[in-house]
């Protein structure tokens, strides 16, 4: 069973609190909330407080803060007493990705790197044993709703490779255009954490959604 990490980028952020118990009391394991900077991607979204709010209603659900952010160093701290429980950072944002994994696990995170889709897997061949989690981007970050890039998916499997050869516990996640229809695609290629904002929150039974991912 593949877990699932709504993404609160396309709920109702009137009705934020009421959106997020929805979706884990209809069984989302996780709960993916993306912070952007205007800086890193072309788009703005919310920071700590908001993510606050976020932990406070996704319960017994895994809060996964996805830094789409420039020097995302300097936020760690506040991310982790928010209620983060997973922190990924891009690998393109960070001058220092070994030390950003380090500080990261020193908050008590779990440690998370997204690659974009431009960015080779080979980047983390020297810092493999310090993630806890790699997020493959299967979208340019900043937007909901776009449709997956294929290229993502032989990604994801040489990653898988890699991860198994070296019996690393390290999971991995797909995020963008992932959508009940396609995520078996994901799965197959080795992705066990799926992203899904429009494909949950825009769904007409939102519940189906999410076991239709499960069980992709
Ligand atoms: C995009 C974000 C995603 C986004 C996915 O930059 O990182 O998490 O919410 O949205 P969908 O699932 O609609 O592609
Ligand atoms: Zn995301």
């Amino acid at each position: 069973m593949a877990l699932v990490a709504p993404s609160i980028l396309s709920a109702d952020f009137g009705h934020l609190d009421r959106d997020i118990r929805e979706v884990v009391s209809l069984g989302a394991e996780w709960l993916h909330v993306d912070v952007m900077d205007g800086h890193f991607v072309p788009n703005l979204t919310l920071g700590p407080v908001v993510v606050q709010a976020a932990a406070r209603a996704a319960g017994p659900a895994v809060v996964d803060v996805h830094l789409m952010i420039s020097e995302p160093d300097r936020y760690l701290s506040d991310f982790r007493a928010a209620g983060a429980q997973v922190i990924t950072v891009h690998a393109e944002a960070t001058h220092h990705l070994h030390r950003s994994l380090q500080a990261i696990r020193a908050t008590g995170a779990l440690a998370g790197v997204a690659l974009n889709p431009h960015t080779h897997e080979s980047t983390l061949d020297y810092v493999l044993d310090l993630c806890d989690l790699v997020l493959v981007m299967a979208v340019n970050p900043g937007f909901g709703g776009q449709s997956m890039i294929e290229a993502s998916l032989p990604k994801i499997e040489r990653l898988r490779e890699r991860i198994t050869a070296l019996g690393l516990p390290t999971l991995l996640e797909v995020d963008g255009g992932v959508k009940p229809d396609n995520a078996h695609r994901f799965t197959s290629a080795g992705a066990q954490v799926l992203v899904s904002g429009s494909g949950v929150f825009g769904a007409a039974d939102r519940g189906a959604a999410i076991r239709a991912l499960q069980r992709a």
